[in-house]
């Protein structure tokens, strides 16, 4: 192919980005998003802040933008993110206990049913599990709910949108470490249990102190092995010319060898669309040109 998402597809997988909702009116940005890219993930416009900023008050404008561009341009839109400890609007924040409990069962029952039938994946619960060697749980309001938040999220979003594959996702999970057996751990149990999850998220951000694991499709594949789906969520790599683009090869690569990898999302189109403060991590310069990391992806596809 001679796009990522015509290569990819060729491939059986599918090539997103995250797209921001204010970038829509951008020709250059859009040029770019439906010529190249059959996913897409909102930026921000779904979390609990964009879309609840007062109880029980639901605001879907800009996701709405976001999913209706979409689907005019054929592309599929994975959910991000219905439980989550950041980008919580502040009357979140200053709940706790039963009430927090309540509240999350509430958001998702609303956001999932909201957008039935019109998700590939939901993130359900992002970035849950602690970073470091502990293995433990992060802390934050809705661990302290009890530690079964996360299955009761899971089963929420299912009988909210029972055709969207529920994927649990996060960053640091990459390669084989403390955290992300955490989450092995997580997910062996709920397939044990019937806990519904059918994919994990793989955010993949990479620079020097966090670069691409030796180990990375290992891990892709022991995931794989327990029954669910594995998607690259988030990838961006820092850095340029030809050391960022073989590792983005190294990236594609890891996924194609891995059957169950569904496919790859990168966050953001052009280095200035990066939510990183500084720095050159994606496939396209601010002009909108196609750098070298494009060309090793395409090619590696
Ligand atoms: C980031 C967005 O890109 C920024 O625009 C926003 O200010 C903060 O959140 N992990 C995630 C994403 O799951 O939701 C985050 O997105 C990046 C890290």
């Amino acid at each position: 192919g001679t796009t990522l998402a015509a290569s990819a597809a060729e491939r059986g997988r599918y090539f997103g980005t995250a797209v921001a909702a204010n970038k829509l009116s951008d020709a250059t940005y859009v040029g770019i998003l439906n010529r190249e890219f059959d996913m897409v993930t909102p930026e921000n416009e779904m979390k609990w802040d964009a879309t609840e900023p007062s109880q029980n008050t639901f605001t879907f404008g800009n996701a709405d933008r976001i999913v209706a561009s979409a689907q005019a341009n054929g592309q599929r839109v994975r959910g991000h993110a219905l439980a989550w400890h950041s980008q919580q609007p502040g009357w979140v924040q200053n709940l706790s206990g039963s009430a927090l409990r309540s509240a999350m069962v509430n958001h998702i029952t609303r956001v999932a049913s909201y957008y039935r039938g019109k998700i590939y994946a939901w993130d359900v619960v992002n970035e849950a599990f602690a970073d470091g060697g502990s293995g433990g749980r992060r802390d934050s309001n809705l661990q302290r709910t009890g530690n079964d938040w996360i299955e009761v999220a899971f089963r929420t979003a299912r009988a909210a949108d029972p055709g969207a594959k529920l994927c649990y996702n996060d960053y640091n999970t990459d390669g084989q470490n403390a955290k992300s057996n955490a989450v092995y751990a997580m997910v062996s149990d709920f397939k044990a249990r019937g806990v519904p999850i059918d994919c994990v998220g793989f955010q993949s951000h990479f620079n020097a102190q966090s670069p691409v694991p030796a180990d990375y499709q290992a891990n892709l594949q022991r995931f794989a092995d327990l029954g669910v789906d594995v998607q690259i969520t988030e990838l961006d790599i820092e850095g340029s010319g030809t050391a960022q683009a073989d590792n983005y090869a190294r990236v594609v690569r890891a996924c194609l060898a891995v059957s169950r990898c569904t496919g790859i999302t990168v966050w953001g189109i052009r280095d200035s669309d990066s939510w990183r403060a500084s720095g050159t991590p994606l496939l396209f310069d601010a002009a909108g040109n196609k750098k070298p990391a494009y060309t090793a992806t395409l090619n590696a596809l």
